[in-house]
């Protein structure tokens, strides 16, 4: 089959991602084979390029060379083989998730990380969801816990991980104030944020506090971000990039939760779990119309490199696709 191959860590996407030949795999016990349409990527896509930060590694990608035959994850595509032990899914099942080395014609998930595709969309867009759509949910409804007629600041809201936050902080029935460059201030607001504030010139917080803030990207300090937060506020860390090797921002989020011990204020932070219940809710309120999958870019896979280059560059609007088939 043909696939992105990735023999060695390193930080720019040209140089250690390339296509070729590798052998389709074989799904083990709990396992099933899809036949991708689509796969996406996003930061951590990058992250496992890269092998960093260091814990990316011992997290069982890879210590000296990459483990996996390409750092791919989310996918949309068919059921073509079932594993031993599953039974949820049939041969030729339209279905989105994650599974391993996505960015191939073939690739193995398991049964646990996949739902049914959603009726009405098509496999680009379905494959925009998995990564990005499992965080904003669950940063949005278990973590932050928004309830209607709270106001809240989503940072990053034009990103992968944005694009969803900020249609689903609406569907709760919050005022959302949204955070991202001015060029793609329109496109957020069309995803329904109430108000977006460039980053290069506005200030956080100038309107009065934030019962909530999700900040996806951008590292503001975390005094800055508690100042912005009402006394009984809650705020969610969901990412952050930096160029530290060793710990790439998360010293940020271990902050946090040590200040979280003598604050009223609840600062947390959480790792995205991938999980069939939370796409299959996804599914459900992508089929309602409650929930778009934003894609900017859609690449075919002998340019996946660019596809990562295009995220790195900022360029994106949402996702960024790789249309396999
Ligand atoms: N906790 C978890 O389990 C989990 C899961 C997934 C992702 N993440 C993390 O979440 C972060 C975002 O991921 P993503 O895929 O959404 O990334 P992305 O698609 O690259 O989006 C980054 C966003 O950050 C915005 N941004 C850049 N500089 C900013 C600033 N100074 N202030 C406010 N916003 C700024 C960008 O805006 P413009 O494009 O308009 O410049 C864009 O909206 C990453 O650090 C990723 O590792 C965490």
């Amino acid at each position: 089959m043909r696939s992105v191959v990735h023999e060695r860590f390193g930080v720019d996407p040209e140089s250690v991602l390339a296509t070729g030949q590798r052998d389709v795999p074989v799904p083990g016990k709990g396992e099933v084979l899809v036949r991708v349409a689509a796969a996406s990527v996003d930061r951590g896509t990058w992250h496992v390029m890269a092998g960093l930060p260091y814990p990316v590694r011992l997290a069982g990608f890879g210590l000296r060379r990459p483990r996996y035959a390409n750092p791919g994850r989310s996918l949309a595509g068919t059921v073509v083989a079932v594993g031993a032990g599953v039974s949820d899914f049939r041969l030729g099942d339209p279905v989105f998730g994650t599974g391993a080395s996505a960015l191939a014609e073939y690739a193995v998930a398991r049964a646990g990380r996949l739902a049914r595709m959603p009726a009405g969309l098509d496999p680009v867009q379905a494959a925009a969801v998995p990564v990005s759509g499992l965080t904003a949910l669950q940063a949005v409804r278990d973590h932050a816990r928004i309830q209607a007629g709270e106001r809240v600041l989503v940072l990053g809201a034009s990103g992968g991980v944005g694009v969803f936050a900020v249609q689903l902080a609406k569907a709760a029935g919050a005022t959302v104030t949204a955070v991202c460059s001015g060029a793609k201030a329109g496109a957020v607001l069309a995803l329904g944020a109430d108000r977006v504030l460039d980053y290069a010139v506005d200030e956080i917080g100038e309107d009065g506090r934030y019962d909530v803030i999700l900040d996806i990207a951008g590292n503001r300090p975390l005094r800055m971000l508690r100042r912005a937060l009402a006394p009984d506020g809650r705020l969610v860390l969901v990412g952050g990039e930096t160029d530290g090797r060793l710990l790439g921002g998360t010293d940020r989020q271990l902050r946090a939760q040590l200040a979280n011990l003598v604050t009223r204020q609840r600062l947390g932070t959480f790792l995205a779990s991938e999980n069939a219940a939370d796409l299959a809710e996804l599914a459900k309120l992508l089929e309602a119309g409650t929930l778009t999958a934003p894609v900017s870019h859609v690449l075919p896979l002998e340019r996946a490199a660019e596809a990562v280059r295009v995220l790195l560059d900022g360029r994106a609007v949402g996702k960024v696709v790789v249309a396999v088939r």
